[in-house]
């Protein structure tokens, strides 16, 4: 048996070894960490169980059969992360570049299978120089098999990609299917066809990071969600993000008991939103006033600021947070905004995360390059997801609701479960000023010094919330003071909700 031991441990050894020193040496120049390195920053010490580590490609071409390197590229396995299990795979540069063979995918595959099974996250650590050039169509299976585990898995176990170097061509479509992206800021770039192949065919010059690096993808494109300075950050925004998610579509995140989970009055929105309804404030601020320790996990926090999107908790329930932010574009809709807000809709909707919606909006932006790029599919986008989600979806307006971005905002009529506003809360099809030059087109003409006072009795009349709630379309307007203990009382009653959806294959969401 000795002998025998002494034979596991060599090729366990030679495992570890990767790609040799030399590889590892150069590799971490730039403080980037090896594969192994970053599963031991994720994992709880010594919980971290990996598998197929003696795994070898089969690859006989250019010389292939004389070069194997067991492990083939990826670390692969599960562990616990903050006590709950995940499953990850982590690419190893030092091999081959990390490029992915027919028997790297397997293993990757491998542990995306049972993550389904049990029903737990798959993290993975992505870098790679892409499909491995020798093995040619059997790495392009490889990546499709992934791609459709990746597909299969959506809505059903949260998938969180990290990029921690190269990920181009196809490969980037396995992280795009993904529900999050995490970019490390210059070592990682992401991009379908690279500076070399775009010199050639556009003649448009360009280096790595000005084409897809992580604040092309955070700003521009918003391919990613997160933008990190360094991986031990990366690293440990992922361990915050997967406490407010749940581990499968079939499970609720487990309510927390924290130091500060309990009602209390929030005295200071009395204040914050300023008299003059053309102010802008910052959404940010009150929602920090109404969540738990003042905490939320902004996701895509550098795109379309004028709707803000996170994860946060409120009297202990993990909550996806909505907003429109009236420090940007006062706060409008538009193609971007509706995007982001449209997909963290239906994530929190697949994973069974409440959406609490916060209201400040003049309505969509108009433009005709707006009307161009597809605004009227890429806002249904967001009202579709607003209608479609069955989870507990709790609204409050706090200042502006205006046309159809009243409707899509999680109004009564879309199914909220529960309505609030402010008492200074101004709900209409438009704006004063647009309501009395349509309605007294003629009268203005004819005295063109009553347009103010029209101006006046219109907002008198319609800019509030009182007509809304005399309809029922709200369920209270209350005292700014009391909104946190108002969310928290929803949510303690909304808790059991339960609403299950019409049979169908799916719905056809306008893409
Ligand atoms: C096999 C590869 C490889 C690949 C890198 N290596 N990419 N081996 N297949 N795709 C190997 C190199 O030969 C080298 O081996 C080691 O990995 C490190 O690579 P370097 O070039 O020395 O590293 P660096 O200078 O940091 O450059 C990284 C890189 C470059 C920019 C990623 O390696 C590169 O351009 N690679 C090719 C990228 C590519 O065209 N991939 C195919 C894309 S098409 P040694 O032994 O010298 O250490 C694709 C299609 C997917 O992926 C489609 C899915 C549907």
């Amino acid at each position: 048996m000795k002998e025998k031991l002494l034979e596991l441990a060599e090729k366990n050894r030679q495992s570890l070894a990767g790609g040799g020193e030399a590889r590892q040496k150069k590799h971490c120049e730039g403080g980037r960490f090896l594969a192994r390195q970053r599963l031991e920053l994720l994992f709880d010490p010594d919980t971290f169980v990996e598998l197929d580590r003696l795994v070898t490609h089969t690859c006989s071409d250019f010389g292939m059969q004389d070069k194997k390197i067991t492990g083939d590229g990826v670390v692969t396995g599960w562990g616990l992360v903050n006590g709950r299990k995940v499953f990850a795979f982590s690419q190893d540069f030092t091999v081959f570049g990390g490029s992915l063979s027919l028997a790297h995918a397997r293993k990757i595959c491998k542990i995306m299978d049972m993550a389904m099974d049990v029903g737990a996250p798959v993290v993975g650590f992505n870098d790679s120089g892409g499909a491995r050039i020798q093995e040619g169509v059997d790495s392009l299976g490889g990546y499709a098999e992934i791609f459709f585990r990746n597909t299969e898995a959506s809505g059903v176990i949260p998938q969180i990609s990290l990029i921690m170097g190269p990920c181009a061509g196809g490969a980037v479509y396995s992280p795009a299917i993904t529900d999050f992206i995490g970019m490390v800021n210059s070592t990682s770039y992401m991009f379908v066809t690279g500076p070399d192949v775009i010199r050639e065919v556009t003649n448009e010059v360009v280096d790595l990071q000005s084409l897809g690096g992580a604040a092309v993808h955070n700003e521009v494109s918003g391919v990613a969600h997160f933008r990190h300075e360094n991986e031990m950050f990366a690293i440990a925004h992922t361990k915050v993000l997967l406490s407010y998610l749940p581990q499968n579509n079939r499970e609720k995140v487990p309510k927390i008991s924290g130091s500060d989970v309990l009602p209390r009055k929030t005295e200071r929105l009395r204040h914050l939103i300023p008299e003059n309804q053309n102010k802008p404030y910052d959404m940010l601020e009150l929602i920090r006033q109404v969540v738990d320790e003042e905490e939320i996990l902004e996701v895509m926090p550098d795109y379309a600021n004028n709707i803000v999107t996170g994860f946060s908790r409120i009297g202990g329930h993990s909550v996806g947070i909505i907003a429109n932010n009236p420090a940007y574009l006062a706060g409008v809709l538009d193609i971007n905004s509706s995007n982001k807000g449209a997909r963290f809709v239906r994530f929190c909707d697949a994973f069974n995360i409440p959406l609490v919606t916060f209201v400040d909006v003049p309505g969509f932006l108009p433009g005709v390059q707006q009307e161009y790029g597809g605004i009227i599919k890429n806002g249904a986008k967001l009202l579709y997801a607003y209608c479609e989600a069955t989870v507990p979806k709790l609204t409050l307006i706090t200042r502006k609701a205006y046309g159809g971005a009243y409707d899509v905002m999680a109004s009564k009529h879309i199914r909220a479960d529960l309505n609030l506003a402010y008492p200074n809360a101004e709900i209409a099809v438009m704006g004063a000023k647009g309501a009395v030059n349509i309605l007294y087109r003629d009268r203005i003409k004819a005295e063109p010094n009553s347009k103010d006072r029209l101006i006046r009795e219109y907002e008198e009349a319609f800019a509030n919330p009182y007509i809304a709630a005399s309809r029922g379309y709200l369920d209270e307007v209350i005292d700014p003071a009391d909104t946190r203990n108002r969310l928290i009382s929803g949510l303690d009653m909304l808790v059991t909700k339960d609403k299950p959806r019409r049979a169908r294959k799916h719905g056809n969401i306008p893409l």
